[in-house]
């Protein structure tokens, strides 16, 4: 017993994270690319505070990240040392549509993914592709307010048949919307929304709209990979973590219950393909008017996903007494402190048991493969005076994570794919903004306002990975 044969052992970034090179090689501004370091970035992220353009006094940690752009043959020969299986990225939308109405794509953005999966290939690791990881054109956040807009669904169409057909035979695995359930939390970052001139009611009114052109648009996704190759697998990916009840209070245990029907409204759709009755109840007694064409109950039907992807960091809490609790953050979910759980330096809750938790919830709910694509701990690594960077607190974290993945497909009988461990190698901080709060295998020298010499060096995890990766998870 143990993890399967073919696991999946790997590692995970995001384009706007990790590429930096904004503006090269024609690629067009993106929604991502404008959220600024420093205390207005929960702002921007939020749809708040409006932000469409560069603005003097600010710094912007995308435009330039860690430059994988130039650099990801180094860092590929890296994860290839340690073993890596798959590698999940994502694809810049605007590096292959600029604007994203374009009738022709960029052949540079087309051939620099070509480049970087050849790369994959020649190290016989499997890409794990996500199709947008937050981001949308800014052309079409101005002319059309984004995914409020249901023209958007026609535009990323043509998107996904572009880079379907460009990398068949590349590329098997794929995710369309990273975290889509973020779209109600950070909407600006998630979905290029901005909502900081709408009252609330109309604010929810457009993300739900917005949610469900993105839901459609996943649909299509998941029709057009089939149709191209049937070896393609689509997945749909979610912010994962699951409501624990404050209290035995039969009323913390419904509010619980209600919170995590925020998150598996999205994947209930995916995954089901159709609107659970809970939501369509909640439109029409919250008076959300959400339009539908006639022809999305078919589409969203006829295409579901293959499997469910998620990423996991912490479980959260629900009470129905909020006031009595202590609050502490966690990426844009805010949550009630759980006083049995210990935190990370920035606050997030540290909880391997609920990882095995989300695991069999997501199996039972759905009874399709699992794929963990986001875990991992933030941590301000500073090397020591020889440059080495023992990362003890990352190693048991992850150990004792993995642990729990273990014991689900052991114990419990989940049948999960793989595991892309979060920001492989050290990248900007999409909550935070900082370089400082790193996740890597690989240290990067890169300080919180972009100075340093970008070299890559190996932290006491790598080694250890590479030995579970070697071991298939049995020396953990
Ligand atoms: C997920 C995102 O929310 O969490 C990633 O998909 C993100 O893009 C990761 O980086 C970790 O969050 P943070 O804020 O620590 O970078």
């Amino acid at each position: 017993m143990g993890f399967p044969k073919n696991f999946l052992w790997g590692g995970a970034t995001a384009a706007n994270q990790y590429e930096g090179a904004y503006n090269v090689d024609g690629r067009g501004l993106a929604n991502v690319d404008l959220l600024p370091a420093g205390e207005d970035r929960r702002a921007v992220v939020c749809g708040e505070k409006k932000m469409f353009d560069f603005q003097d006094g600010y710094f912007y940690p995308a435009m330039n990240a860690i430059d994988g752009y130039h650099r990801y043959k180094e860092d590929m020969a890296l994860f290839a040392e340690m073993g890596f299986k798959t590698y999940r990225m994502s694809i810049s939308w605007t590096r292959i549509f600029p604007n994203g109405d374009e009738e022709m794509p960029n052949e540079k953005g087309l051939k620099y993914y070509e480049d970087v999966f050849k790369e994959c290939k020649k190290y016989n690791i499997e890409p794990l592709v996500t199709i947008s990881h937050f981001d949308v054109p800014m052309y079409l956040v101005e002319k059309y307010g984004s995914w409020r807009s249901r023209e958007m669904i026609g535009f990323f169409e043509k998107y996904c048949r572009t880079i379907l057909t460009r990398y068949k035979g590349l590329v098997k695995y794929w995710l369309v919307f990273n975290e889509i359930n973020m779209i109600l939390h950070a909407p600006f970052m998630g979905a290029g929304l901005y909502i900081g001139d709408l009252d609330e009611k109309e604010a929810e009114r457009v993300k739900y709209q917005a949610a469900h052109h993105e839901l459609v648009a996943n649909a299509l996704a998941v029709k057009i990979a089939h149709e191209i190759d049937s070896e393609n697998q689509v997945g749909c990916m979610l912010a994962g973590g699951k409501h624990y009840p404050y209290s035995c209070d039969p009323n913390d245990v419904l509010v619980s219950q209600l919170r995590d029907r925020e998150d598996y409204f999205f994947s209930d759709v995916q995954a089901r393909g159709e609107y659970p009755s809970y939501m369509l109840r909640k439109f029409e007694r919250e008076g959300i008017q959400v339009d539908f064409e006639e022809e999305d109950i078919e589409i969203l039907k006829e295409n579901t996903v293959d499997f469910i992807s998620f990423s996991y960091y912490m479980s959260r809490v629900g009470t129905a007494n909020p006031e009595i609790a202590e609050q502490t953050t966690g990426n844009v979910f805010d949550s009630v402190k759980n006083p049995y759980l210990p935190s990370s330096e920035w606050g997030w809750q540290i909880d391997p048991v609920g990882m095995r938790v989300i695991l069999v919830e997501l199996y039972d709910r759905y009874q399709k493969p699992l794929f963990v694509v986001e875990n991992g701990l933030g941590v301000n690594d500073i090397p020591d005076s020889e440059g080495n960077i023992n990362d003890d607190e990352r190693i048991n974290y992850l150990t004792d994570h993995m642990k729990a993945m273990k014991d689900a497909i052991d114990l419990d009988g989940v049948p999960v794919m793989g595991y892309t461990m979060w920001g492989c190698i050290d990248i900007v901080s999409a909550g935070s903004g900082e370089m400082k709060k790193r996740y890597g295998f690989i240290y990067v020298d890169r300080d919180n306002l972009g100075n340093g010499t970008l070299k890559r060096t190996k932290k006491k995890s790598f080694d250890w990975y590479k030995k579970v990766i070697a071991s298939n998870g049995e020396i953990l």
